[in-house]
């Protein structure tokens, strides 16, 4: 997209730049609070009349959430575990970073394509891992799966997603990373690894930072709906009977994953399976440079937004250190917290390949189904443009830490 038809699309999407750029900060001045409000009413500030209102970035998508989902399933998504330091942490450290961009660079074009793990990618974005999504809207991963083959880019399936491997394989012929949780027992997780390789997603990404604690899916029970639950074991592989009840069946899923892995689960995974493994949840040089000798191909610098261990540091924060340790021997990507454009940016900056959003699409799912990521998708490639272009990077390898502020 060039700059003319970008300011184009802008415009046509919110009146004027300046109202669409003063929406988009947390902050809102004069001219947000109005967008705001016209928004509530559903009129549009230029001709008066009444349109349902546009979505225009990632926190519009969590409003949208929380008004349309059952109170339990929207903090299940959107909390963070125990005090939510973390959580906080993540968005702030964001805001933290100063972008210092060059004036009247005469950048015009700006490509957002790039490769991880060698697959082209139209834009450094990917779908991160999300687990439940059959609870935000019917069509589920599937939803998912479809937008994010329309962006050009992968979906990180979760293991829990809600779908099987085959049904989340015939959904999109988009490309598709498949995150595991390690079943104890080592058959059926063969057997899994197997189905995914037959499926032809192209990496397997093991999370290694477990062990979920949130306060409000505590005090709010909550828990799978026995169906979904069913439907969950059964897609690992595992044999749930038909008579098994609902108490038998959570008692299962207690007992059935491997939570005390050590470094020799990759030597087995290699053992069996020849896709690219990427490692999720790394937030210490020390454990990179492990997996960089390990012969792992990528690293996912990650605080589990949020949800696992409260008072890990932000992911962004880490950033640097892990780029550093790996020294371009695996590909470093990273999630927790990226809400805007210039999130990508500043990651991209600091060395990341690409970045996952969990969050922001887990919402728009529940909004809006596969249009509702596509959209969320589409804004933050139009962020990323609008902030690439200001900062005169025609391409995302131009993208360089010196944008910001030392
Ligand atoms: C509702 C929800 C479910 C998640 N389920 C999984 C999962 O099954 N596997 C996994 O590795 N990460 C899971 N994550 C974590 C995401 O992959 C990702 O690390 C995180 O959402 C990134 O932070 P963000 O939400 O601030 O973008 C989940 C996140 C959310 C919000």
């Amino acid at each position: 997209m060039n700059r003319r038809s970008f300011s184009q699309a802008v415009a046509l999407g919110a009146g004027t730049l300046g109202a669409w750029c003063n929406e988009t900060s947390a902050g809102d001045g004069l001219a947000a609070a109005t967008v705001r409000s016209n928004q509530a009413s559903g009129t549009n500030s230029q001709t008066g009349t009444q349109q349902a209102p546009d979505r225009a970035c990632v926190a519009d998508y969590q409003e949208l959430a929380k008004a349309k989902l059952p109170r339990a399933t929207y903090e299940y998504v959107t909390t963070g575990t125990t005090e939510e330091i973390t959580l906080r942490e993540n968005v702030a450290a964001f805001q933290r970073l100063k972008l210092y961009p060059p004036l009247l660079t005469g950048v015009a074009e700006v490509d957002t394509a790039t490769t991880v793990l060698q697959q082209p990618i139209a834009l450094p974005i990917l779908l991160a891992p999300v687990a439940g999504q059959s609870l935000f809207h019917a069509d589920g991963v599937l939803a998912s799966a479809r937008a994010a083959a329309a962006a050009k880019t992968i979906l990180g399936m979760s293991s829990g997603a809600g779908h099987s491997v085959e049904e989340v394989a015939a959904a999109s012929d988009g490309p598709k990373w498949f995150q595991i949780y390690m079943p104890k027992d080592r058959v059926v997780a063969r057997r899994l690894i197997e189905r995914v390789d037959r499926s032809g997603f192209k990496a397997i990404v093991l999370t290694v930072d477990l062990g979920e604690r949130k306060d409000a899916d505590k005090r709010n029970r909550f828990a799978l709906p026995e169906p979904t639950l069913r439907k969950h074991l059964r897609d690992i592989g595992f044999t749930i009977r038909d008579n098994m009840s609902y108490a038998q069946m959570l008692a299962f899923n207690n007992a059935a994953w491997d939570l005390t892995m050590s470094w020799d689960i990759f030597g087995w995974m290699r053992s069996i399976s020849r896709l690219p493994l990427l490692i999720k949840g790394v937030l210490r040089p020390d454990d990179a440079r492990k997996a960089v000798s390990l012969g792992l191909n990528g690293i996912v610098v990650s605080n589990h937004g949020g949800r696992r261990l409260d008072g890990m540091p932000a992911s962004i924060d880490q950033l640097p250190s892990i780029v550093e340790a790996v020294n371009g021997r695996a590909e470093v990507l990273l999630d927790s917290g990226v809400r805007r454009g210039t999130d990508v940016l500043k990651a991209l900056a600091l060395g990341a390949k690409a970045v996952l959003i969990g969050r922001p699409y887990a919402w728009a799912l529940a909004a809006d189904g596969e249009a509702g990521v596509a959209k969320v998708l589409d804004l933050l490639r139009e962020e990323l443009i609008s902030a690439m272009l200001a900062c005169g990077c025609r391409n995302v390898r131009e993208v360089h830490r010196s944008l910001l502020v030392p």
